[in-house]
């Protein structure tokens, strides 16, 4: 059997090799390259593949996919809003996903971006860095003071509902689907308007639909109340860019948080030292004190990576074996 895995980082290897080590009946070659038209036909001979992208995997992939006779595909990632799956379904091929490799590493990820912009830890910074090392007129706010509107109360919603709890702060939730418990203990509000109206603080842990495209709006930010803060780690698109650069100027919103940005693709996990980033709207957030933008890395821990690659070669060699799996998305 043989699989192959795509879009490797060297930080993966290691588990990769542990995997393989376990497995001896099955051959797993690796490449760097991400799933596209280009590296498609590397899958020539294989049994299935395992891919790490939040690049689109179309239509014309998934056909030549077909062609090689590969029908099982295994992302390691959670997010599925890159790949064209109604084209995979209808070609009869599989695909999982890894939903839960560590909803911590990112709620921990998302709280602690929050209590950074909310402590001006990088106007501070800048300040000390300048040896400028006065207090005023930088004075903080408190996590237990606020009330956190949760958007999305999967996995990694709940996980960041536990902590913000810890911290003291109220915490009110939206969501289309009602978690039992959380349902149980009265934190829904009925409706976006409603969480808008209820929060200091917006954190979204919704998956990207079609129907969540630029979520925070004009419309939407126009509800919130004056000065509250966005902590954005789920996709960038469920946040208009521009809608958010003039909440930020009319100081509406008193700062954001933002680990993906809807036009990530060519800036997120690139070395553009010394480079020129041709995006205005990325460079206006960028340069604010109050938008703390990071590249897509809530993920990224030593938990995470080793869930992805051990849970998605699980998940691949299960539908290649049974033609089924955990996590089966389609
Ligand atoms: C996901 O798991 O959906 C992520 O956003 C993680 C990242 C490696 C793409």
């Amino acid at each position: 059997m043989k699989i192959l895995a795509y879009g490797v980082r060297d930080d993966e290897r290691p588990y990769f090799k542990a995997w393989q080590t376990a497995h001896p009946e099955v051959t797993v070659s690796l490449t760097p390259a991400i799933l596209d038209e280009h590296s498609v036909d590397e899958a020539a001979g294989c049994d299935g593949i395992s891919i790490l992208q939040t690049d689109p995997v179309g239509p014309a992939v998934f056909e030549r996919l077909v062609k090689e006779n590969v029908r099982s595909v295994s992302s390691r990632i959670v997010g599925t809003d890159a790949m064209a799956l109604d084209t995979a379904k209808k070609l009869g091929i599989k695909v999982t996903n890894v939903p839960a490799y560590s909803p911590a590493a990112i709620a921990e990820f998302t709280v602690s971006q929050l209590l950074q912009l909310l402590r001006n830890t990088r106007r501070f910074e800048a300040k000390i860095h300048a040896q400028d090392f006065r207090w005023a007129p930088d004075v903080s706010q408190e996590l237990n003071q606020q009330i956190v509107g949760v958007i999305g109360t999967g996995r990694i919603g709940r996980a960041a509902i536990q902590i913000y709890r810890g911290f003291g702060a109220k915490v009110v939730a939206y969501d289309v689907y009602h978690n039992p418990e959380l349902e149980k203990e009265g934190i829904y509000v009925d409706s976006l308007a409603d969480l808008y109206q209820a929060s200091t603080v917006i954190t979204l842990h919704a998956p990207a639909t079609k129907d969540d495209f630029h979520m925070l709006d004009q419309d939407a930010f126009a509800q919130m109340n004056d000065g509250v803060w966005i902590v954005n780690a789920g996709r960038g698109t469920l946040i208009d860019s521009q809608a958010l650069i003039t909440a930020l100027d009319s100081g509406k919103v008193a700062g954001a948080a933002l680990d993906t940005y809807e036009k990530e693709l060519p800036i997120f996990n690139h070395d553009l030292r010394g480079q020129q980033i041709d995006d205005p709207t990325f460079n206006n957030l960028f340069a604010r004190e109050n938008v703390l933008m990071t590249p897509h890395i809530a993920f990224y821990t030593n938990v995470a990576v080793k869930n992805m690659v051990t849970v998605s070669l699980d998940h691949n060699l299960s539908l290649i074996q049974t033609g089924a799996s955990e996590d089966q998305v389609i």
